[in-house]
């Protein structure tokens, strides 16, 4: 028998960076005040048993596998998170929807466009809950980003930017692990790692490029191996496609930039949208601060500091600053609301429609790289 809407079994797949996080999400779930779901982690699996031993000092979580169809047979778990590489997305993903689970997925959501398609295509014949993992607009500044883009307020949209930067790869000594190899993160390499983060706003105020052109770079080619030797990085290591949206029938330049080589930035997440009468800019390297303008008679950027604002009301001060790990919690929180039906007007995670729509970015900029053309999408 189901448990009643109020508790949710969650299985997490690939304990790894993220398996981690969302369990120490959970564990702190009591700092909601109007979640009207609470999640409670049930199953965890890797194929790597010692990434298991972590989640042994998690008091709710009661099975341990290292297939992840063990788990999915699990009668006690309603919904299942999947972090693991993105050329194994497709099957697990597929697995799970067809064991009857719901489905917060990760990032890119399938390796390219064909598997994005396929998932969201099976996900929608078997009427499963799906969503994707894109916590950054769950920050209050990107929130309220959004809120001025999405009003009107902007007037002519005169132009876009939204960037997802990191720098540790400027580092040669740093070592490769499976996201710096087509083979495992995709032939759209830094795309498929970072853009989702980068794309999901603009998809979301239904700024959907028309068309792009694609600047992409290998920059570091070999890296330590970890264990004494190199091995080659294929995977394209900075991406700036310049794209034109249309809005309001006319064409607005839009800036999208994914990079794991800017120097001093570590996961500086950037969304900037300029307009005749008013504009706005946020960025996580100055996490508290909004940007805004507005046409007057002298022009000027004014800076507002925002506290603790977030669509879940949580105990923290109102003035006390979020992070990665609040917004975090803030997107389990939206997903588990709308599967419930109890969203009520608050911002949602990322739906099937916008995984697949990032993923065709992503395709037409690997066709724009390598005919050096303006392609259409
Ligand atoms: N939303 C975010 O901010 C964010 C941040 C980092 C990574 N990610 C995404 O999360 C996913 C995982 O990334 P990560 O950084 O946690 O990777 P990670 O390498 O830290 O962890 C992945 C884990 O998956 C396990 N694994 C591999 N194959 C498996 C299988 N068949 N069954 C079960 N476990 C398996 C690995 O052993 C590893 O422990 C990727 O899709 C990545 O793009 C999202």
């Amino acid at each position: 028998m189901s448990p009643p809407a109020a508790n949710v079994r969650v299985g997490v797949i690939g304990a790894g960076l993220m398996g981690r996080e969302v369990a120490s999400a959970f564990g702190r779930w009591f700092a909601l005040l109007d979640s009207p779901v609470r999640p409670e982690l049930t199953a965890v699996c890797d194929v790597n048993a010692a990434a298991l031993d972590w989640f042994r000092q998690v008091p709710t979580v009661r099975h341990f596998d290292i297939d992840h169809r063990a788990l999915l047979a699990r009668e006690d778990v309603d919904v299942v998170y999947v972090a693991v590489p993105h050329d194994r997305h497709e099957a697990i993903y597929m697995d799970a929807l067809r064991a009857g689970k719901d489905l917060l997925a990760e990032k890119p959501f399938g390796i390219d466009l064909a598997a994005a398609c396929r998932v969201r295509a099976e996900a929608a014949r078997l009427g499963r809950f799906v969503r994707v993992s894109s916590e950054f607009p769950f920050l209050p500044g990107a929130q309220r980003a959004f809120q001025i883009a999405a009003s009107g307020e902007l007037g002519r949209i005169i132009e876009i930017r939204a960037a997802f930067l990191h720098s540790s790869d400027l580092d040669p000594a740093k070592p490769a692990n499976w996201k710096r190899q087509n083979i495992h993160c995709g032939e759209a390499g830094v795309m498929n790692d970072l853009g989702l983060h980068v794309a999901h706003v603009p998809l979301r105020l239904g700024w959907k490029p028309s068309k792009l052109h694609a600047s992409l770079q290998k920059i570091h080619r070999f890296r330590p191996d970890g264990r004494g030797g190199t091995v080659a990085c294929d995977t394209w290591d900075n991406a700036v496609l310049h794209t034109t949206v249309d809005i309001g029938g006319e064409p607005v330049p839009m800036t999208l930039e994914m990079k794991r080589l800017a120097p001093t930035e570590t996961n500086t997440w950037i969304f900037e949208a300029l307009g005749t009468d008013r504009g706005v800019r946020f960025s996580t390297k100055e996490p508290k601060t909004l940007c805004t303008y507005r046409r007057d008679k002298e022009q000027s950027w004014q800076r507002t500091d925002l506290g603790f604002e977030m669509p879940f009301k949580a105990i923290t001060g109102g003035i006390f600053e979020p992070g990665f790990p609040d917004i975090l919690m803030q997107m389990w929180a939206a997903f588990l609301a709308e599967r419930a039906g109890l969203l009520g007007g608050r911002f949602g995670c990322a739906p099937p429609d916008e995984a697949v729509s990032q993923h065709e970015l992503w395709a037409g900029a690997l066709v724009s790289q390598r005919d050096q053309s303006v392609v259409s999408i």
